[in-house]
């Protein structure tokens, strides 16, 4: 094709939704998203989770202290709801200008999930507090239950719990994360509710890799450890609405990688850790993602706009550009003293981030 564009140029975009561990990791993974990204909201599941507002302002202060040199990378950070969150956490949270969400996991859900809400009825009063502050709920929306199948707790999470949230606290902002099936998508569309600035009550982050791969990918001539994240990938019709959404240009469905990295032996183990690392090429997944839907007008809007729309903050001044050139994800990065295996290692991508100085431009 001859008429193809060689080059995508858009608003710097943001991270809603991404995992930069702690300690020596920082030194890797705060580089690898600041490299694509201006912001990110930064999951609070460490050991031991981030709970309360003084954990969070010392982890952000790791985390800006891992930049390198000349870097504006922002992270915005969360809370650990567990049981005995005490409400007034809530406005001490607001009140430090540096935590943006409060992120539900149901125990046992998933990686370092353990200190998550056990039952909903134990967070009724935190959760008033949020709606009452405007502090957005981050929901892992999976149940535990383990007579449910794995491919089926996000669907029966929305239909036991989340439209008890929504119906209970309609002022509650609250985003669903990595949705992965077409009855999120359906939930989404289905609230469209604004708050007092227009902005929605209800949206959702989307992964490159949900939008990229459906559950094949785990099995693809052997069993795929790198393809493995919670919620699991499900079947291509849902991979398919998850992709019409995205491309949609609804505000409501906004980019989170979900970047999640495990050392290469935690996920290639008999019991191996589930998360993609996406961080490294994130960008070129997302655009791979919309081109194959023949919808690259609509990459800015989701990667760029709507989050930041959505959290109230000023959208990105600088901008990114993509160019069309063929490469190849590396195999294997250095982690620490180990190493990642990013996800579609060895696959060939069809954009690359022009490097900073080039074309991309510092807001
Ligand atoms: O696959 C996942 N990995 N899903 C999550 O919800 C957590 C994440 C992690 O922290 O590794
Ligand atoms: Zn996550």
């Amino acid at each position: 094709m001859q008429d193809q564009a060689q080059t995508l140029t858009i608003t710097r975009p943001d991270d809603w939704h991404l995992h930069l561990r702690d300690g020596a990791a920082l030194a890797s993974t705060v580089p690898w998203s600041a490299a694509q990204f201006a912001r990110a909201i930064v999951m609070p599941n460490l050991k031991p989770p981030v709970v309360d507002t003084a954990q969070a302002l010392e982890y952000r202060a790791r985390i800006l202290a891992a930049r390198v040199p000349g870097s504006d990378f922002q992270p915005l950070m969360t809370l650990y709801l567990t049981d005995r969150t005490p409400p007034q956490e809530i406005a001490r949270a607001k009140a430090s200008g540096a935590v943006f969400g409060v992120k539900l996991y149901p125990a046992g859900a998933t990686t370092n999930s353990d200190s998550g809400v056990t039952d909903l009825r134990n967070v009724h009063g935190v959760l008033e507090a949020m709606q009452r502050e405007g502090m957005p709920l981050l929901v892992h929306g999976e149940v535990t239950d383990s007579q449910v199948d794995v491919f089926d707790r996000e669907a029966v999470f929305i239909e036991r719990h989340l439209q008890a949230i929504r119906r209970d606290f309609p002022g509650l902002k609250i985003v669903l994360e990595h949705i992965t099936t077409s009855h999120a998508v359906d939930f989404v569309l289905a609230n469209d509710a604004r708050d007092a600035r227009g902005a929605p009550l209800l949206g959702a982050t989307i992964t490159a890799h949900h939008l990229l791969h459906s559950r094949n990918a785990m099995f693809r001539g052997g069993l795929r450890p790198h393809y493995y994240c919670l919620p699991v990938l499900k079947r291509e019709t849902h991979r398919l609405r998850l992709l019409d959404a995205a491309c949609s240009g609804d505000p409501r469905f906004f980019l989170g990688t979900d970047s999640a990295p495990h050392a290469r032996g935690a996920k290639e183990a008999d019991c191996g850790c589930a998360g993609c690392f996406s961080a490294l090429h994130a960008l070129e997944l997302y655009a791979q993602a919309f081109e194959q839907a023949g919808r690259l007008d609509r990459l800015e809007g989701f990667a760029a706009h709507f989050g930041a729309d959505f959290y109230g903050l000023p959208r990105n001044a600088g901008r990114v550009e993509l160019r069309r050139q063929a490469w190849t994800v590396p195999l294997s990065l250095d982690y620490m003293d180990t190493s990642i295996v990013p996800v579609d290692a060895g696959e060939t991508l069809h954009w690359r981030v022009a490097p900073a100085g080039a074309a991309a431009t510092q807001a």
